[in-house]
């Protein structure tokens, strides 16, 4: 049995983050979710700080904190991904307005606070969107990086190239200036790249089960989940999209479905025609510090059967 982990989930939901935020509602004996902070990425702050609380709120845990943090990337425009997730970020469903507040502080601040306030090493981030929230706290407050267990993030790419330009993953692409604070900044970080998560499809068979739930969370899910694939199986020809954000929570979990190895990584922030990318020595081809444990592969149907089992505890 793993040891209680306290987490805070940084996200910018997202059909893809609400499964993720889902899995760590279904975990309870596992995860101790501190906060959630959103972040402008999928859509618009105004949009991800919102539908954060709707997941809250469909999995009855209107207790959760919520922040909202940055509206923007540190020096670029920011880009959306409504062709993806919809004119909300979470089309699918029908979904009320959230009822429950926002918290007053910044999610920047909440974050700062928290990692001085617990022990040292006992908080674990989970980034599942753009890394800016992320790096303005480690700018702001460069003595919090010692003190995070672990960031366990979702984004980038290599031999699977990238998702929004050739190059460049969409989290990444979005915020490339944060993502190469957080990757120079010692943090000890798990990367779950495109690498892994195109093998996880949301396959007829798979999605079927979570609907057999039954339950109002789980109907939910499925419908989310039944939009944000259409746009990714006319893209790849596949049955079903793949599943990225929750890979970051199952991680927690279950780290014995994944396999990866530690490995340099450099993001590109000057080049044009591959901005965001994520170039990862996975060959130990130059003596560059190894900065994060790269994830490649991951027991599809363990992840799905463990998906599903969490979504039944909601
Ligand atoms: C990532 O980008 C977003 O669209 C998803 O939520 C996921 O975090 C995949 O590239
Ligand atoms: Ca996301």
């Amino acid at each position: 049995m793993l040891e209680r982990r306290k987490i805070i989930i940084d996200t910018d939901p997202g059909q893809d983050d609400a499964a993720a935020i889902m899995l760590a509602f279904g975990s309870p004996a596992e995860l101790e979710l501190l906060g959630i902070t959103a972040v402008a990425g999928n859509v618009s702050l105004a949009l991800t700080s919102r539908n954060a609380r709707i997941i809250c709120e469909l999995c009855d845990r209107r207790d959760t904190k919520v922040f909202a943090g940055a509206d923007k990337p540190l020096v670029r425009k920011l880009v959306t991904a409504e062709h993806v997730h919809g004119k909300t970020g979470l089309d699918g469903p029908v979904l009320d307005e959230p009822t429950m507040p926002l918290q007053d502080q910044y999610a920047v601040d909440f974050i700062v606070e928290t990692l001085r306030s617990e022990p040292a090493g006992a908080v674990t981030l989970c980034a599942l969107g753009p890394l800016t929230n992320v790096a303005l706290a480690f700018q702001k407050a460069p003595d919090i990086v010692e003190r995070v267990r672990e960031l366990v993030m979702m984004g980038g790419g290599f031999f699977e190239g990238g998702n929004i330009t050739p190059a460049a993953e969409f989290n990444i692409y979005v915020d490339p200036e944060a993502a190469d604070v957080v990757f120079r900044s010692g943090v000890p970080i798990v990367m779950m790249p495109l690498d892994v998560t195109h093998r996880l499809l949301t396959r007829k068979e798979r999605v079927k089960r979570i609907a057999e739930v039954g339950t109002p969370p789980a109907k939910a899910m499925v419908e989310m989940l039944e939009f944000f694939e259409r746009f990714d199986v006319e893209k790849y020809g596949s049955d079903g999209g793949p599943l990225h954000d929750p890979t970051v929570i199952a991680y927690l979990l279950k780290p014995e479905l994944f396999e990866g190895r530690n490995c340099n990584v450099e993001i590109e922030v000057k080049s044009e025609l591959t901005a965001g990318m994520t170039v990862v020595d996975w060959w130990h081809v130059t003596d560059r510090k190894r900065n994060a444990k790269v994830i490649r592969f991951v027991d599809a149907d363990g992840f799905f059967e463990l998906l599903t089992e969490r979504f039944a505890k909601i």
